[in-house]
């Protein structure tokens, strides 16, 4: 089993790796996985980070929300990489439905393999991706060799309220882009009332589906279970312990 796969599967709060052929099935109402395209595009606006002669990087894109989005409000061009097919395939359909098809490409990768010097971006964006790519100056540095002299990265992840919870603090987050010679330009935390909803829709759905599941098969009502209940703990992990974040940083 590639750590890859298990990352993957920790990116989608799964907590094994035999779920991973089912996640399609269980996230097909779901667009937005992560983070908050709204979000992002807001940051984008108000600090002026693009036009339409800008080039946009999607790493783990999911099913392409966040790249629909920019691209559609921009006009700018979007390449989005992500290792489930299941989830490009949807995005190309998507940037159909956006008729943002010339702009949008979508391709299958495994992106801890990709070079990333090669794609020389105007901004980096990193939704709620976790540790794919490492602890976070290995995953900020990382993110850097695929930008432009004075390009930007959206990072969507979260911080912990207190020191004493096993996560990093929003002080934590500040050293690493000290560290990493990144300047925090702007950030924007997700509102309490709003993200109660966003979960108990998103359960909702997925609950659902796993009922479906468990009829199909019978066998494997356990996986589905734990994977409906390792959503309603993150829920509340992000309604009570952690701040869901999107940070706006600019290379030095
Ligand atoms: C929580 S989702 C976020 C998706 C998207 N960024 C968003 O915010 O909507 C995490 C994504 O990471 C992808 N992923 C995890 N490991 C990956 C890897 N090694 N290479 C490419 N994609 C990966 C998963 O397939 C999943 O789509």
């Amino acid at each position: 089993m590639s750590s890859s796969e298990e990352k993957l599967a920790q990116s989608l709060t799964a907590e094994s790796v035999e779920l991973v052929p089912f996640l399609p099935y269980l996230l097909q109402d779901l667009w937005e996985l992560g983070s908050s395209p709204d979000d992002m595009v807001e940051l984008i606006t108000n600090h002026k980070v693009l036009t339409s002669d800008s080039t946009v990087l999607d790493l783990a894109c999911g099913k392409g929300a966040v790249s629909i989005k920019i691209a559609e409000q921009f006009q700018c061009r979007a390449k989005g990489y992500d290792l489930m097919s299941d989830f490009i395939k949807e995005a190309r359909n998507k940037a159909a439905d956006y008729h943002v098809s010339d702009l949008c490409t979508f391709l299958r990768a495994d992106i801890t393999l990709l070079n990333l010097e090669q794609e020389q971006v105007d901004l980096v964006v990193f939704g709620a991706v976790g540790n794919v790519l490492g602890e976070p100056p290995q995953m900020l540095n990382r993110l850097k060799e695929a930008l432009k002299p004075a390009g930007y990265i959206l990072l969507d992840d979260g911080y912990a309220l207190t020191e004493t919870y096993d996560y990093y603090t929003r002080k934590d987050w500040l050293k690493f882009f000290e560290q990493t010679n990144l300047m925090l330009l702007d950030e924007i935390t997700i509102e309490k009332d709003h993200l109660i909803s966003l979960c108990d829709e998103q359960i909702s759905y997925i609950t659902t589906r796993s009922e479906e599941l468990k009829l199909r098969h019978p066998y494997k009502a356990d996986l589905f279970d734990s994977y409906v209940r390792s959503q309603k703990a993150e829920c509340e992990e992000l309604e009570n312990d952690i701040i869901g974040v999107t940070f706006l940083l600019k290379m030095n």
